[in-house]
C-alpha cells in the first residue's frame, strides 16, 4: 500500500452555535483519491477549509500531519507551500482576470527590474494546460468569457502549478457537462498515477463508484467506521453510515391518473444569441397535465433549461412561440409575467435567485419571489403564520441550523439549497418548473424533496423536473421528455423509460 501523506487527527471546529467538526480522524494516501462522504452540514468543506489555512491554527483544535510531521498553517499561503491545493465548492477565481493571471496570482515571473514577464507567464500556462490535455482554454481568455466547467479547469490547472501533493476538490462536478466531467475524471486519473492525493467531496454516488479508492464518511461533524476501500462497501452501507438509518424507499413515487391538459407549449424556439442563425431550442412542442411529474432529460447543454427559460420569459427578445395555461395563450414577456399566471421556476443557478447571504433563514424565504427577481427587498415583516410555515419547511427538509434566524451564509451549500427550495415550494404555483431541484442535496433530504414534489401533484399542480440524474426521472417521473441538441426527442410514458434508451436519444445515436 502506498504511504500515508496526510493525517488529520482530532479534529474540532467550532462556530458561534455549532460544533461543525467533532473529533474527526482519517488518513490519505498517495496516488489515491479519498472520497469525503456525508450530509448537508455533516462537515466536509469545514474539514477541507481547516486542512488548507482557510482556517487557521488555532482556530481548531487538534492536529495534521503531512507525512508523518505535524503542520499548522496560519493561513492558505502557507498550506499551498506545503503541497495543498484546493478547489472549493464556490469557485473562486476572479473574472475579471485571464486565465495565466488567475492561475499565477501573486506569483507572475518577473524580469530583472520586476515587471511581469508576460510572455513567460503565458507560455507557462499554455504547458500547464497542455499537460492537462486541455486544448479549448486559451491563456489569454478571460475567466468571465470561459463556461464554469472550464473555470473549474483553470482552478485544477492553477493546483497543479502549485505543485500540489494533495488535492482538495469540493463538488467540482456539481456544475459540469457531461464531456467535461469526463475530461476532469481523465485528469483525475492521470493525477493519481503521478501520485497525487487527491480528497474528493461529492454527493454524487455514481462518481464515487467510478473514481474514488476509499471512502470515509461524515455525520454530524464525526468520522463514522473506518477509511474503507470502496470495493470493501456497499452502497446501502455507505448510505445507513452517511445518514445513520437504512432509507428503504429511495423513490416514494406515488400513482397518477392522468389529469386536463394545463401547460400547453407549441413550436417554441429560442435564438442563439452568440451565433446568429443557430438555436438553443428548436421547434418544441410539449403538454404538461395537472398532477404529473414530467421529467425533462438529456445531457447538460442540450437546451433544457433554456426551453423552461423560454416558457418563464427569461430571454423573450430570443423566443417564439406558444404558450397556453389551462387552454389560454399566455403573452409572457417577463419572469413577472410568468409568475403572475401561475407558473414559478426554480432555476439551476441558484445564486441568481438572488440569496441575501447576510440575512436570515426567515428573511430569506418569506420574501416573495418577485421581489428576489427584481431585488427591491425594504422592511419585510415575519408574521408568526409565515415563521410557522419557514419553521416546517426547515424540519422537514432537515436543514441543518441552528436556528431559523441564522444568517443564511453561514449555511452548508446543500442547506442553502435547501432553503430557496422550501421558499419556492412555498409559492404554490399551477405549474412548478425544477432545475435540477436536488443538484448538491444529500441523499436523505433527496427522498424529503420527493414526498413534497408528491405532496404538490397531489393537491392538483403541474410538477416540470429538469434533471440530469436518470434514476431521479425515472424512479420519480410519470412521463420523460428527451432533449438533444436543442429538440425534444423523444416522450417516454413511465412503464417504457429504460435508461439505456433515454441514454441513447439523449446523445443522438437512437
Ligand atoms: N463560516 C461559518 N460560520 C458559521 N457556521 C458555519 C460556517 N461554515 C460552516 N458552518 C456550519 O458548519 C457546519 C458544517 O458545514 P459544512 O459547510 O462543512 O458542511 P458540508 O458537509 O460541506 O455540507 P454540504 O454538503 O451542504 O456542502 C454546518 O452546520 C454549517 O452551518
Ligand atoms: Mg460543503
Amino acid at each position: 500500500m502506498s504511504e500515508v501523506v496526510l493525517k488529520m487527527q482530532g479534529i474540532i471546529k467550532d462556530f458561534p452555535g455549532v460544533r461543525a467538526l467533532n473529533n474527526v480522524n482519517f488518513e490519505a494516501r498517495s496516488g489515491e483519491l479519498l472520497a469525503l462522504m456525508g450530509e448537508n452540514g455533516a462537515g466536509k468543506s469545514t474539514l477541507m477549509k481547516v486542512l488548507s489555512g482557510v482556517w487557521p491554527y488555532p482556530t481548531y483544535e487538534g492536529d495534521i500531519y503531512l507525512r508523518g510531521e505535524r503542520v499548522r498553517f496560519a493561513n492558505t499561503k502557507e498550506a499551498e507551500a506545503a503541497g495543498i491545493g484546493i478547489i472549493y465548492q464556490e469557485l473562486n477565481l476572479i473574472p475579471g482576470l485571464s486565465v495565466a493571471e488567475n492561475i499565477f496570482l501573486d506569483r507572475q515571473f518577473t524580469d530583472a527590474k520586476g515587471r511581469i514577464n508576460w510572455n513567460q507567464t503565458f507560455a507557462e500556462t499554455q504547458k500547464l494546460l497542455t499537460e492537462l490535455g486541455i486544448n479549448d482554454i486559451r491563456p489569454t481568455d478571460l475567466v468571465q468569457n470561459i463556461t464554469v466547467g472550464k473555470q473549474q479547469m483553470v482552478e485544477i490547472a492553477k493546483a497543479l502549478s502549485l505543485k500540489a501533493e494533495i488535492l482538495v476538490l469540493d463538488e467540482p462536478t456539481s456544475a459540469l457537462t457531461d464531456k467535461e466531467v469526463k475530461d476532469l475524471f481523465r485528469i483525475i486519473r492521470k493525477l493519481k498515477a503521478d501520485g497525487v492525493c487527491m480528497c474528493y467531496i461529492s454527493h454524487k454516488m455514481e462518481e464515487i463508484e467510478q473514481i474514488a479508492d476509499r471512502i470515509a464518511v461524515l455525520r454530524d461533524g464525526q468520522t463514522i467506521g473506518e477509511v474503507t476501500p470502496i470495493a470493501d462497501i456497499t452502497l446501502d452501507q455507505i448510505i445507513a453510515r452517511m445518514v445513520g438509518r437504512d432509507i428503504k424507499d429511495m423513490f416514494p413515487k406515488v400513482d397518477f391518473t392522468p389529469g386536463e391538459v394545463t401547460l400547453e407549449v407549441n413550436d417554441l424556439s429560442v435564438t442563439n444569441p452568440d451565433m446568429p442563425g443557430s438555436y438553443l431550442v428548436k421547434n418544441a412542442s410539449f403538454v404538461a397535465r395537472k398532477g404529473e411529474i414530467l421529467g425533462i432529460s438529456g445531457l447538460m447543454g442540450a437546451g433544457r433549461t433554456e426551453l423552461v427559460g423560454g416558457v418563464f420569459g427569461a430571454y423573450p427578445d430570443q423566443t417564439t412561440g406558444e404558450v397556453k395555461l389551462n387552454g389560454q395563450k399566455l403573452e409572457i414577456k417577463s419572469p413577472k409575467d410568468a409568475i403572475e399566471a401561475g407558473i414559478a421556476l426554480l432555476t439551476e443557478d441558484r445564486k441568481a435567485l438572488g440569496l441575501f447571504l447576510d440575512k436570515s433563514i426567515s428573511f430569506n424565504t418569506t420574501i416573495s419571489s418577485l421581489e428576489t427577481i427584481s431585488s427591491k427587498v425594504l422592511g419585510i415583516i415575519n408574521t408568526q403564520q409565515e415563521r410557522k410555515v419557514v419553521k416546517e419547511y426547515v424540519d422537514q427538509l432537515g436543514v441543518k441550523t441552528p436556528s431559523i434566524d441564522t444568517v443564511i451564509g453561514t449555511l452548508s451549500g446543500g442547506n442553502q439549497q435547501k432553503v430557496i427550495l422550501g421558499k419556492w415550494l412555498n409559492s404554490k404555483p399551477d405549474v412548478f418548473i425544477l432545475d435540477e431541484p436536488t443538484r448538491g442535496i444529500d441523499i436523505g433530504a433527496k427522498v424529503e424533496i420527493y414526498k413534497l414534489l408528491n405532496e404538490l401533484v397531489q393537491q392538483g399542480v403541474t410538477v416540470i423536473m429538469i434533471s440530469s440524474e436518470l434514476p431521479e426521472v425515472l424512479g420519480m417521473c410519470d412521463r420523460i421528455l428527451v432533449m438533444c441538441e436543442g429538440e425534444i426527442v423523444s416522450n417516454f410514458e413511465r412503464d417504457d423509460a429504460k435508461k439505456e434508451a433515454i441514454m441513447a436519444y439523449a446523445t443522438g445515436s437512437a
